[in-house]
């Protein structure tokens, strides 16, 4: 194996019930620790115990109790799953998740085991007004103050611009490096981590990720709608041969 970069699919919403059974026959050959596929979560029991690690897509920010239609991280750890996504953009945006939430969230996945991917990244605007370094840094800080030093240690950080999430649009590898550096440097000075890990995420496919794999930054990637097909293994023989 070329490397330890941590591949993850994040499915979202994308399928029903039968493109969900081709799809987990496409992913049966998977046998790599460091891929892991976060399925809409009714269908999180058919992916569990394979070749490969299961996500969650999101967690409640409370521990149980009267809460209709959420999932614990308890819930998801006893199904065996073992990484959940939070923060994601599409949460932040259209489910209203504040930095406050994602705080609680990722509490609730460490308690119980479950390794928090924190997602953060810049809207247009942002970018284009070269505000991307403090927006960062304001999401983090915004967390990370509120956690211990071991907590901030497990935690996965994804680094995904809103502007490049199904766009097909994607910062420059020299952005790309650049901001994940920027990341690394802004979690070890302030909080005094010796090295956090830092995936890459938005508009991943075929096309680009020769070139990102050049990105000596970036610890891994999170893919959407690529993670969806076939292209998906033909990524991580990219990624992994
Ligand atoms: P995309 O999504 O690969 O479809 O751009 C990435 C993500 O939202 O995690």
């Amino acid at each position: 194996m070329k490397n330890n970069k941590l591949v993850v699919g994040n499915l979202k919403m994308y399928m029903d019930k039968e493109a969900t059974i081709r799809y987990l026959n496409l992913v049966s050959k998977i046998e790599n620790p460091n891929v892991v596929i976060c399925p809409t979560s009714i269908y999180l029991p058919y992916f569990v115990n394979h070749g490969y690690q299961v996500g969650i897509q999101n967690i409640a920010t409370a521990k149980f109790g009267a809460y209709t239609g959420e999932i614990s991280a308890m819930q998801a750890k006893e199904l065996g799953v073992s990484y959940a996504l939070i923060g994601h953009s599409e949460r932040r945006e259209y489910f209203h998740e504040t930095s406050d939430m994602i705080l609680e969230k990722i509490k609730r996945s460490l308690e119980v085991g479950i390794r928090p991917i924190f997602c953060i990244g810049e809207a247009l605007d942002d970018y284009k007004n070269g505000k991307t370094k403090d927006v960062l840094k304001d999401q983090i800080r915004e967390v990370c103050e509120h956690l211990t030093k071991e907590q901030i240690e497990h935690i996965i950080f994804a680094y995904e611009p809103v502007w490049a999430i199904g766009t097909g649009i994607t910062p420059t590898k020299e952005e790309i490096d650049e901001i994940a550096s920027e990341i690394k440097k802004i979690v070890v000075e302030n909080f005094r981590i010796s090295m956090i890990p830092v995936l890459y995420g938005g508009s991943i496919k075929e096309a680009n990720i020769a070139n990102l794999e050049s990105i000596t930054n970036i610890d891994g990637y999170l893919i959407g709608k690529a993670a969806t097909t076939e292209e998906f293994i033909r990524l991580l023989e990219v990624v992994y041969i």
